[in-house]
């Protein structure tokens, strides 16, 4: 097979920006020990129900002004049904799921969480205003994936 010589070069310039563009990203990742958002803690879906703090999905008091929400996704809704901390609080997600891909969305918040099979996502949010805060699956999971939702009640205590 005979390559022109413009080939060739093109050929050699392409192969090296993609390894130097490679290196970048690996480097940055490794170098800086990137981690996925939501943290690297997995759990053994089929065990949900035994592995705290899964087994009692809701809400605990860690400490003044500090709550921990564990929650499980399924198709289609939230463990547990009811989610309420006082206003000003701030809450540790920690969100998992029974079956499939799900999402843990809080409107109008920066709370986006992807909620994987055998994962723990985990994110904080403070509420700083009193409301009714609407919950919501962005990735679509199903038949009544439009139907998953849940709400947050953040009151005046
Ligand atoms: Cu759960 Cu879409």
């Amino acid at each position: 097979m005979h390559f022109h010589k413009y080939e060739k070069i093109w050929l050699v310039f392409g192969i090296c920006s993609l390894i130097i563009f490679l290196s970048v990203v690996g480097v940055g990742a490794f170098g800086h020990d990137h981690q996925p958002s939501g943290g690297m803690d997995t759990i053994d879906p089929e065990k949900i129900s035994e592995t705290p703090p899964f087994d009692q999905p809701g809400v605990r008091k860690l400490d003044d002004g500090t709550y921990e929400a564990a929650i499980v996704a399924m198709a289609f809704g939230y463990e547990p049904k009811e989610i309420k901390v006082p206003v000003g609080s701030k809450v540790v997600f920690k969100v998992t799921s029974k079956d499939v891909i799900h999402s843990f969305s809080i409107i109008d918040t920066n709370v986006n969480m992807m909620v994987v099979p055998g994962h723990i996502t985990t994110k904080e949010h403070t509420f700083t205003e009193p409301g009714s805060y609407l919950v919501i699956c962005n990735e679509y999971c199903g038949t009544a994936h439009h139907l998953m939702s849940t709400t947050i009640e953040v009151v005046n205590e």
